[in-house]
């Protein structure tokens, strides 16, 4: 990892004394103040909801410049990986700090191979759930149940390859089996003998006793999708899944929790909710006027689901792609959405309209993943799940920097406490 490096310092000057607080600077000439020693100098802390401003480590794994749409996994830029490179490329690239050789790839890809069946046992859990249950629950749930199969995860070692390649394996086995259990499906068992990606599809499309060969170009719109959703620096699923592996708990713990925080709409859940927005324009004849209106009047609490975004401040560089995607796959794949040009109008229309103008709202990587995964076959639950099949080298990646970080604390915010000041207890019998 390269370190931060401690240049000059900040002097603040708090109740008549004048402090100095160290300046940290990244790579890429990103700038923090340091406070960790404020309120042992001076009786403070800082209150920042929502993180807006709070850097909560330093890393070395993704850098994202938001205003001019920036993003690079260990300084490749993501566009050029989402062309040209394999998913388990990336993430290993992500997890471990380097591209692989090509004896290592070979390696790790045998590896994941290996391990992708989940224990016999496992299966009955599917049973147990509804038909109707999110996806995303199962999920989650079936992760963090991992860890009872693996006991000496336990020991949350970041050096445990074997764990990582585990997760990375069975993941895809999971979320495949869980979709078949919903549909009332046999599940179908992996093939080792296909790609990470195609074997994903063999388990998701393939039905008993027909042929089944993935379509090179689908297995390629999943390679790319998987990629445009592997890292986003600290975002509320990977700083959830640092915050809860900085109790020590294990990566199955930690990465459960992380896709718990992905499910909700403001954050990877925002895939589901683009398309039910797109539907209920739809519904409506079109009526993009109405339902911009309702967007700009705060008191409505509709938000135009897919734009926006804390970080970026310009067009997200992962939706320029996925954009591109759908334009050239729907066709492909003769699937005519009436979804994709409701999309493009309401993009065009926001992109001129003063209130996201002003505001700098752009769409996010979840205004055209969804319609890929619709044209793709895929029911509308199941899109934050491929966000987290996606973002999982992420997390892992995240999680391991953070475990082997010599100077890892557990994280534990502070708070400014605005209740009732001491009293006395009133027994039952006198209030
Ligand atoms: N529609 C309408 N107004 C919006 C939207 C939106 N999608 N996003 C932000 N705003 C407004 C917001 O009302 C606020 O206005 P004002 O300054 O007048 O109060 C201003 O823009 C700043 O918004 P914020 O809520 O303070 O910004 P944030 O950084 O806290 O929120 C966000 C970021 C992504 C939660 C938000 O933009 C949003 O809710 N977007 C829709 C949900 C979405 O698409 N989420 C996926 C994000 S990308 C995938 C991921 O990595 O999670």
């Amino acid at each position: 990892m390269v370190a931060a490096t401690m240049a000059d310092t900040a002097k603040l000057t708090l109740d008549g004394k004048e402090i100095e607080l160290p300046i940290i600077v990244g790579t890429e000439n990103e700038k923090a103040i340091d406070i960790s020693s404020l309120r042992a100098k001076t009786g403070y802390i800082t209150i920042d909801e929502g993180f807006k401003n709070t850097g909560s480590c330093t890393s070395s794994i993704t850098f994202l410049n938001g205003e001019e749409g920036v993003l690079r996994y260990r300084g490749y830029a993501i566009e050029d990986l989402a062309e040209k490179a394999e998913f388990l490329e990336v993430a290993y690239l992500i997890i471990y700090g380097t591209l692989p050789t090509e004896e290592v790839y070979t390696k790790f890809k045998t590896d994941i191979r290996r391990h992708s069946i989940i224990h016999e046992d496992m299966k009955h859990f599917f049973n147990g759930f509804p038909s109707s249950g999110h996806p995303m629950s199962i999920l989650s749930s079936m992760v963090c149940a991992l860890s009872t199969y693996y006991p000496d995860s336990m020991d949350a070692d970041p050096d445990d390859e074997m764990q990582i390649t585990r997760l990375l394996s069975k993941i895809r086995t999971i979320v495949a089996f869980g979709y078949k259990k919903s549909i009332g499906h046999p599940v179908i068992y992996p093939r080792n003998d296909l790609s990470y990606c195609a074997n994903f599809l063999h388990m998701m499309f393939a039905v008993p006793a027909e042929p089944y060969e993935p379509d090179p170009k689908v297995v390629k719109a999943i390679n790319t999708l998987l990629i445009l959703h592997a890292d986003h620096e600290q975002n509320c699923s990977t700083a959830t899944v640092r915050l809860v592996g900085s109790s020590g708990a294990n990566l199955y713990a930690a990465v459960s929790a992380g896709i718990l925080a992905l499910w909700g709409p403001l954050h990877g859940g925002a895939n589901q909710a683009v398309i039910e927005m797109l539907e209920e324009i739809q519904a409506s004849g079109g009526d993009y006027k109405g339902f911009m209106e309702k967007v700009k009047d705060k008191s409505s609490g509709v938000r135009l689901m897919g734009f926006g975004h804390r970080v970026y401040k310009s067009y997200d560089p992962r939706a320029k792609v996925l954009k591109d995607m759908a334009d050239d796959l729907l066709p492909y794949l003769k699937v005519n959405d009436p979804l994709l040009d409701i999309a493009t109008q309401l993009e065009k229309i926001a992109l001129e309209d003063p209130y996201f103008v002003e505001r700098n709202l752009y769409p996010n990587v979840d205004f055209y993943s969804g319609i890929v995964y619709r044209a793709l076959g895929l029911p509308i639950d199941m899109f934050t799940v491929m966000f987290a099949l996606g973002r999982l080298p992420g997390w892992i990646g995240q999680w391991r920097e953070m475990m082997k970080d010599p100077g890892k604390k557990i994280g534990r915010p502070r708070q400014v406490y605005t209740g009732e000041n001491a009293r006395e207890f009133v027994p039952l019998n006198k209030r």
